[in-house]
């Protein structure tokens, strides 16, 4: 048999390295669309130990010939479009770029697969944030969407987009609606990450306090390496699909970081300072996934619990920044 080929879009970001690792670990050869950047992106390739297998094409979602390009090299017959600018901030900020990396992006990638090999299955990585102002208490595959912020509205884009390439060109196209999930490879800028980065600088003395914005946001938080198992299921179905990801569990901010305080000992009502610098224009106030259809039809569930995900996350900066001093 031959060996599948697989083209992940972002595969320099938390969950692209995990969906790396996860489909090496099935034999699969794995191209990754890359950026040219100034900074090091590849880090997390390395933490998982996976950069040397993986082959890297240089492209950008907002650049249609060189994705057509990407599909022409690597010959995928698995397309995961995790490429997006996914800080929901910065979308206020750069609405315009928010857009076009993470709403026509994914136009783009369609396209190169309906030009180059409209055979080949494809991922969106669409997102709770797309239920915003929810319209229901656990929000499942038809509850109406409502997006709060640009980034929001850009993969609600998106997401509709790839419902249209399957319904009118009869493409395997699916859509993931993933809620929060998170690791120690999540980016700083996402709050649980920024927790558990300042819990691990708090107890190695090289940090006073932590100022947050709004503590009363409920998130369903699960744990990325789970989630891509999710993402590869649904590309292995007769029939593509959308399906909500989630752990079916609500937490708010202000319990996680008490939940990473605790881990070392110390109060987070001791270090926790709202800033409301933090604040956003518009805030989802709360979110809480309805996973059964994920379960039944594709027999995915999460296994990791929050507690254990961020005492996880927390071990792993102690870690970090402990080397990081014995190195200074
Ligand atoms: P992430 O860590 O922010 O990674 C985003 C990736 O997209 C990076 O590899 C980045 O490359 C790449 N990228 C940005 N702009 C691009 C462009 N113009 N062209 C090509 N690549 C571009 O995000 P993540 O947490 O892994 O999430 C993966 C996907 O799932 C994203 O689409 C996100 O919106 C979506 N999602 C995430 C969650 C979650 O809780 N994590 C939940 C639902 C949906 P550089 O490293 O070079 O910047
Ligand atoms: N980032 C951040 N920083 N968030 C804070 C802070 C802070 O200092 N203080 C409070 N929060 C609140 C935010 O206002 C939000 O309600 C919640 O913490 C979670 O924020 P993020 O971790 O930035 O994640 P997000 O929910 O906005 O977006 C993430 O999840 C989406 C799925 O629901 C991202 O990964 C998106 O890409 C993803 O689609």
């Amino acid at each position: 048999m031959s060996v599948k080929r697989a083209l992940i879009t972002g595969i320099t970001g938390q969950d692209g390295a995990y969906l790396a690792k996860l489909l090496l670990g099935k034999g699969y050869q794995v191209f990754g669309l890359h950026a040219r950047r100034a900074s090091d992106t590849l880090w997390r390739l390395r933490y998982l130990d996976v950069e040397p297998e993986v082959e890297l094409l240089e492209g950008d979602l907002t650049d249609l010939a060189s994705l057509i390009r990407a599909m022409e090299k690597s010959q995928a017959s698995e397309v995961y479009n995790l490429g997006a600018q996914s800080f929901v901030g910065t979308s206020w900020d750069q609405p315009v770029l928010t857009a076009q990396a993470t709403g026509v992006g994914a136009l783009n990638m369609l396209e190169a697969l309906r030009i180059v090999n409209r055979k080949a299955r494809f991922y969106q990585a669409s997102t709770s944030e797309m239920f915003g102002l929810v319209q229901e208490t656990r929000q499942s595959e038809t509850t109406p969407f409502y997006p709060r912020s640009p980034y929001g509205v850009a993969k609600l884009y998106a997401h509709w987009m790839t419902l249209n390439y399957r319904e009118s060109y009869g493409m395997h196209a699916s859509s993931g609606i993933l809620f929060n999930h998170e690791s120690p490879l999540r980016g700083i800028e996402f709050v649980t990450r920024k927790v558990t980065d300042a819990v691990a600088r708090i107890k190695l003395g090289v940090q006073l306090e932590l100022r947050l914005g709004n503590i009363d946001a409920q998130r369903d938080w699960g744990f990325a390496g789970d989630y891509v198992e999710a993402m590869w299921l649904m590309l292995q179905q007769d029939e593509p699909d959308d399906f909500v990801v989630a752990t079916g569990k609500t937490t708010s901010v202000r319990e996680m970081c008490q939940i990473a305080f605790a881990h070392v000992g110390l109060d987070a009502e001791q270090h926790v300072v709202i800033d409301p610098r933090f604040y956003r224009p518009a805030e989802v106030d709360v979110l809480l996934g309805n996973p059964e259809k994920a379960q039944t039809k594709l027999g995915w569930r999460a296994r990791t619990g929050l507690e254990a995900l961020i005492c996880n996350m927390v071990d792993a900066d102690l870690a970090r920044v402990g080397r990081s001093l014995a190195c200074a």
